[in-house]
């Protein structure tokens, strides 16, 4: 009988139980195959921490949010153990062989994409299902948990309208993302915010100012600022440029000193949210206030879009395993779903495009995307 592993890695997101529901339900019932989660990510893989998931472990997991098995950002070539950061790929790999697994199911989105693919250079058979609230991986049109995010994002600017109202104040809300804006500008359009920053369109202060004083001019004193936690402006994007293209350079042996300082630039922008709302109350003279939605976007049952996404990806998942599909990313290319070589995705990311139709309609209904007063 075949056995197969699911390991969850990275941030949490709403979908997690309904994808490995699906993939296990595919394999017992379907193919007959016995399915072994390993808790926490790679570390459990690495530590052979098995939780057996049979018919009853898979029961009532649709609307739970989290992951069941636990998760974690160790990555298998830099794993912590004993106070040293060791490469642990190769104790991987015996773990895989000592449960006799036919396959490894990877739930993650680009990060675990790339540690998942070290295992396929390895030799295992491994497939790989997006999941992300940022929407960033590259390759698929969606992923589980952005859609549930979104939700929660949108649902947020929404509310937060009534208070701005009363108090004619600028209310900025930063949402997640991580180096994409998707959330931000989803959640923007969808919850009516008046100005949305994303870090793919770098902003200049000066111009969301006069965006909110121009609407102030128009008897509108009170303004939703929709930001991407990884919103830049121009100044900074040019700064992270530099910062990055000196960070890869790995040739003169700077390398490290300069991921150090990229990793410095990254936690010094870490209140930069807040720093642009005082900014904003500076220059336009309106009270200004701000809200985090932080983790509670990841939190909660998953919604239906993504209960459907979830189980579509897991029950096809293990289709592509029982055709020997392997190394691959299940993707979605419009109501499809296709196997991508990992080979061809790691290390990319999808980012919103200025022709993207998003982007073009919030220019279109008078959205300041901080590059030019609509
Ligand atoms: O990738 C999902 C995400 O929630 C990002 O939006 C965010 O930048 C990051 O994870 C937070 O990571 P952590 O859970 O490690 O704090």
């Amino acid at each position: 009988m075949k056995s197969i592993g699911i390991l969850t890695s990275g941030g949490d997101c709403p979908g997690l139980n309904a994808a490995i529901r699906a993939v296990g339900k595919t394999a017992l019932n379907k193919y007959g195959w016995t399915v072994v989660g390993f808790q926490n990510g790679f570390r459990g893989l690495m530590e052979n921490r098995t939780v057996p998931l049979d018919s009853d472990a898979l029961s009532g997991l649709l609307t739970v949010g989290g992951t069941i098995l636990g998760t974690s950002r160790d990555k298998p070539h830099r794993m912590p153990v004993g106070g040293k950061v060791l490469d642990m790929t190769d104790a991987m790999v015996e773990v895989y062989k000592q449960n006799h697994l036919h396959a490894l199911v990877c739930l993650g989105g680009g990060g675990t994409a790339k540690n998942a693919y070290r295992l396929v250079q390895k030799g295992l058979n491994i497939i790989n299902l997006p999941k992300t609230i940022d929407n960033d991986i590259f390759g698929t049109d969606t992923s589980f948990g952005y859609d549930t995010a979104l939700s929660i994002a949108t649902e947020a600017v929404d509310r937060l309208h009534s208070t701005a109202h009363s108090h004619h104040r600028i209310v900025v809300v930063e949402t997640m993302g991580h180096k994409v804006g998707w959330l931000a500008l989803g959640a923007g359009i969808g919850g009516g915010a008046d100005v949305v920053l994303i870090p793919e369109i770098p902003y200049d202060v000066d111009v969301v100012a006069e965006a909110l004083r121009q609407r102030a001019r128009r008897g509108k004193r009170f303004s939703i600022v929709a930001v991407a936690e990884g919103a830049l402006s121009k100044k900074m994007a040019k700064e992270l440029h530099e910062l990055e293209k000196a960070a890869a350079k790995d040739k003169n042996g700077d390398a490290a000193k300069a991921k150090q300082k990229l990793a410095e630039w990254n936690s010094g922008r870490s209140d930069h949210t807040l720093k642009l709302a005082q900014k904003l109350e500076e220059l336009t003279g309106l009270e200004s206030r701000v809200t985090i939605l932080g983790y509670v976007q990841r939190g909660g049952t998953p919604s239906p879009a993504d209960r459907v996404l979830a189980t579509r990806l897991g029950t096809a998942c293990a289709d592509f395993i029982a055709k020997e599909t392997f190394g691959v990313l299940v993707a979605t290319r419009g109501e499809d779903l296709t196997p991508v070589p990992l080979k061809d995705i790691v290390g990319k990311l999808k980012y919103v495009t200025d022709e993207h139709p998003m982007v073009r309609c919030a220019r279109r209904i008078g959205i300041c995307l901080g590059d030019e007063v609509p």
